[in-house]
């Protein structure tokens, strides 16, 4: 694993195993913040104060979590994020990464350490930082979505889908994946992603969901994907 510095100052990792970066070079934290945290609806939701559910599929280094929890905590609006990962990077690496300096929230780089550097409790809820509730889960998360006997909630008001590309884990890019993630979406809730891949889409709108492709972030992809439930 390496430390990669991204276009807007913010770090990142790249795999040598998967030749993958965790996010895009253009900017980390410009595509935590607008591809996830603002297309689905979760910073707008937290802002009004609403109780607000996220399911992230690919927590990686965690920062669309902080991002996220970062927006709770100053909305003091109540969050429930579950996030599942086959693979957890070493704490060692994500020291590395500075994550505190694109936060507002002072203390939640060290609380992520902390977390960092206990052994993962599997689907046990974790009163992060209040209003947080955070829920690691570890494992194939084709597998933990089709079985969701381990999710804490099967109604959720976003989805982060921050996979690896379509031809590195085809797993999580196919119809049934796509048809589990339907399931535990709320009505008029909504799935994000960088992939705007036309046979991603076409997966996507036979199963209800209604498919746009607002602006990537500045400097970055063109177009991102977003899916809601209608
Ligand atoms: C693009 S990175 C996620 C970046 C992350 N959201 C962040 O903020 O750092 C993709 C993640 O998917 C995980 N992954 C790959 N295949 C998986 C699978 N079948 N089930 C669960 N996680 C998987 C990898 O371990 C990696 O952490």
């Amino acid at each position: 694993m390496q430390i990669k510095l991204t276009n807007d100052g913010s770090r990142t990792l790249y795999s040598e195993e998967f030749d993958a970066c965790y996010h895009s070079e253009s900017g980390a934290w410009s595509e935590s913040r607008l591809v996830y945290l603002q297309h689905s609806g979760v910073d707008a939701s937290l802002a009004a104060g609403q109780n607000t559910s996220v399911l992230e599929i690919g927590l990686g280094t965690g920062m669309n979590f902080l991002v996220t929890a970062d927006r709770a905590i100053q909305s003091n609006a109540p969050l429930t994020y579950t996030a599942i990962d086959n693979f957890r990077p070493p704490a060692t690496i994500i020291r590395e990464l500075s994550l505190q300096s694109q936060l507002t929230t002072p203390g939640m780089e060290s609380a992520w350490l902390d977390y960092y550097d206990r052994p993962i409790r599997h689907a046990q809820p974790l009163s992060w930082m209040p209003p947080v509730v955070f829920t690691p889960l570890a494992g194939q998360a084709e597998i933990l979505v089709q079985d969701c006997q381990l999710l804490p909630s099967l109604s959720f008001d976003a989805i982060y889908l921050d996979a690896f590309s379509p031809a590195i884990s085809p797993e999580l890019w196919t119809e049934k994946f796509f048809a589990d993630l339907y399931r535990i979406l709320k009505q008029g809730g909504k799935l994000t992603t960088y992939c705007v891949k036309s046979t991603i889409q076409k997966k996507l709108k036979p199963l209800g969901f209604c498919v746009q492709t607002p602006p990537g972030p500045e400097g970055g992809k063109r177009q991102v994907l977003l899916a809601t439930k209608d």
